[in-house]
């Protein structure tokens, strides 16, 4: 077909990202700083629309479900501890290609390996105490936004 002179249709890789949700914590160390706002610009900067988003207080056991996959990980005692220490906001960022976009923007696990510009790079403190948490895959997604949203309150 002529789509006239001008005319760019999107490519391959455009048509094909779907739009996604994926869920996100600003973690206790950002909190405690007053954060909260800078972290949220990164991603809206990145094209990342927060749909959901509330501030609550962990227990530590809440925290321990939430992280069971590295019950076993040296860290996981101290992980628990940090992330019931103090207020988190959870929130649920939408937008093209949202898991791996988030991850992008959050840097590496370690700030000290975090690309310039990440939140993690900007803000992080240590490698336990990071600033953010992101899902990492559509199926981790899906069942972290479960855990701390009801349908009602995700409304896009
Ligand atoms: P997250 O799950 O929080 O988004 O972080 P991530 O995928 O980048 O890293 P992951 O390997 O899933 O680790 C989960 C969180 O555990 C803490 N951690 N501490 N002390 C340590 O060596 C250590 N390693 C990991 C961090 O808070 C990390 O984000
Ligand atoms: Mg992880």
């Amino acid at each position: 077909m002529d789509f006239g002179a001008g005319f760019a249709p999107l490519s391959q890789g455009e048509a094909n990202m779907a739009l996604e949700r994926t869920f996100s914590i600003i973690k206790p160390d950002a909190t405690r700083r007053n954060l909260t706002g800078k972290i949220n610009a990164k991603f809206e900067e990145a094209g990342l629309r927060i749909v959901a988003q509330k501030r609550i207080h962990m227990t530590k056991s809440q925290a321990g479900k939430f992280y069971d996959v590295h019950a076993e990980r040296p860290f996981y005692d101290e992980l628990c501890e940090f992330m019931s220490s103090a207020p988190v906001v959870v929130q649920v960022l939408e937008g093209e290609g949202a898991i791996a976009k988030n991850r992008e923007v959050m840097g590496a696990t370690n700030p000290a390996d975090a690309a310039p510009g990440t939140i993690r790079a900007e803000f992080a403190e240590s490698v336990g105490e990071n600033s953010v948490h992101g899902s990492d895959a559509p199926e981790t997604a899906a069942v972290e936004i479960a855990y701390f949203f009801s349908g009602i309150e995700l409304v896009g």
